[in-house]
């Protein structure tokens, strides 16, 4: 079985389905709400465990009620979570999200999730160190996610860094990564570049083997020098796309030991089911839904 850590955020996302985005000032109704678990470091842990991974989640939760659901939430998909903190004196972390004609618009309050420390981390390298691979984000504060790469560097774990929400990072950091997970803008981003830059020359220019998603056009990707290849994505009707990202890193993470093109693949064809349905963790496929979906897409 694949072992996987994920060191992120974890947040209950508040979604409201709604005919369009709304404009400053105004108010429109909307067609339905829902608190759905989120998170990009818990979508990435719930992803990977329903793809047949064990994982350990290493983030934290507030005090409050949405907190013991989301940990009570990680636990019943068989998750680890005796790295997850529950912080005294502060909420959970929450994403307020609408959904409109299959695109969505997300502000995100960090609260727990920014109390992640490196001490955090050190703690849980015992569970690093038995990793077939580790996933991080940057949904937690850069401290953190700096002294990831090191204990993971250490551990001798390859390392998945998904940057979103895109930041410039130092380069450094980079090259203590097994692979680097950003759209075209969040690429540009973590590199300082311009936002028009071609993104196979942002591919050509980063400092570690880059896998690149392109949403509907699947994902471009390198190891080593080579040229970047392409896995072209897979069609479906767009419900919601809020978690895909994460769908993918998750997936490429348990699939990676079959070799970088079948992970690349079969991350397309789970994000793509994810897209198809409503709500992050709420779209994410188990492993046999992936096999038929790929016999059915081939
Ligand atoms: O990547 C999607 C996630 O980003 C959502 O679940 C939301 O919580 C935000 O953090
Ligand atoms: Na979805």
């Amino acid at each position: 079985m694949t072992r996987i850590v994920v060191v992120g955020s974890i947040n209950m996302d508040l979604v409201t389905l709604a005919p369009r985005f709304v404009g400053p000032g105004e108010t429109i109704t909307g067609d339905r709400f829902l608190t759905i678990p989120g998170g990009k470091g818990a979508n990435q842990a719930v992803a990977a465990a329903r793809l047949g991974a064990q994982v350990a989640m290493v983030g934290n939760i507030g005090d409050d009620a949405f907190g013991q659901s989301l940990y009570d939430g990680l636990k019943a998909e068989g998750i680890d979570v005796s790295h997850v903190t529950r912080i005294d004196g502060i909420g959970s972390g929450t994403a307020s999200i609408t959904v409109a004609g299959g695109e969505n618009q997300i502000v995100v309050v960090p609260a727990a999730n920014g109390r992640v420390t490196p001490a955090q981390v050190d703690a849980a390298r015992e569970v690093i160190r038995g990793a077939d691979a580790l996933l991080v984000q940057l949904e937690i504060p850069l401290d953190a996610v700096e002294a990831t790469l090191r204990i993971a560097h250490e551990e001798g774990v390859p390392v998945i860094l998904n940057p979103a929400p895109a930041q410039k990072l130092p380069v450094e950091w980079l090259t203590r990564v097994r692979f680097l997970t950003p759209n075209q803008h969040e690429l540009a981003m973590v590199l300082g570049a311009s936002a028009d830059t071609d993104f196979r020359e942002l591919m050509r220019q980063a400092p570690c083997p880059v896998v690149l998603t392109r949403g509907e056009d699947g994902a471009w990707f390198t190891d080593k020098d080579e040229e970047p290849r392409h896995q072209p994505g897979f069609k479906v009707d767009a419900v919601d796309s809020t978690g895909a990202g994460d769908t993918f890193n998750a997936a490429l993470a348990v699939y990676l030991a079959e070799g970088l093109d079948v992970a690349v693949r079969k991350a397309c064809a789970t994000a793509a089911i994810a897209v198809s349905r409503l709500g992050a963790q709420g779209g994410m496929p188990r492993a046999d839904e992936v096999a038929a979906f790929l016999e059915s897409h081939p």
